[in-house]
């Protein structure tokens, strides 16, 4: 089993921004705590972030043929880009949507996600466990 892990725009600067919204943990910390977690699960996973759009559908389009599950956490790119969503429909793959924060509890513009319609799953407002719980689902199903 090999999993991909997506991070878009701003998710570098967790631990910095908004801690309210998205804790104290750094994306360092994020990256070490998905890697452990799949090493003791013995599974195989790439953690990736950018805070470009095409990055990340260059991203998605390479994963075709070499993963198995993507989880991905798309930024404010969630509420606005058709590109991803048709990148994530492009390689057929299980794909999870993860937020840190409870979107559903935020503002009105966070409430429209395009890339859910291509998604299997999304968990949202389980902080950074929600990485591991859309790692978990993939596992499973
Ligand atoms: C987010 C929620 C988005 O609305 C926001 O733009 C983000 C982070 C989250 O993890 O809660 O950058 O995806």
């Amino acid at each position: 089993m090999k999993i991909l892990v997506i991070n878009g725009p701003n998710l570098n600067m967790l631990g910095i921004r908004e801690p309210a919204h998205y804790g104290r943990e750094t994306y360092g910390d994020l990256v070490k705590k998905i890697e452990t977690y799949c090493q003791s699960k013995g599974i195989e996973c790439e953690c990736y972030q950018s805070n470009h759009e095409g990055c990340l559908v260059d991203k998605i389009q390479q994963a075709y043929g070499s993963f198995d599950g993507i989880v991905i956490n798309p930024g404010a790119y969630t509420h606005t880009s058709i590109a991803l969503l048709d990148a994530v429909k492009s390689v057929s793959i299980p794909t999870v949507e993860v937020h840190i924060s409870k979107v559903e509890e935020r503002e009105d513009f966070r409430q429209v996600s395009y890339i859910r319609l291509a998604c299997v799953k999304t968990i949202t407002g389980q902080g950074t466990d929600g990485y591991l719980q859309a790692i978990d689902f993939l596992v499973n199903n």
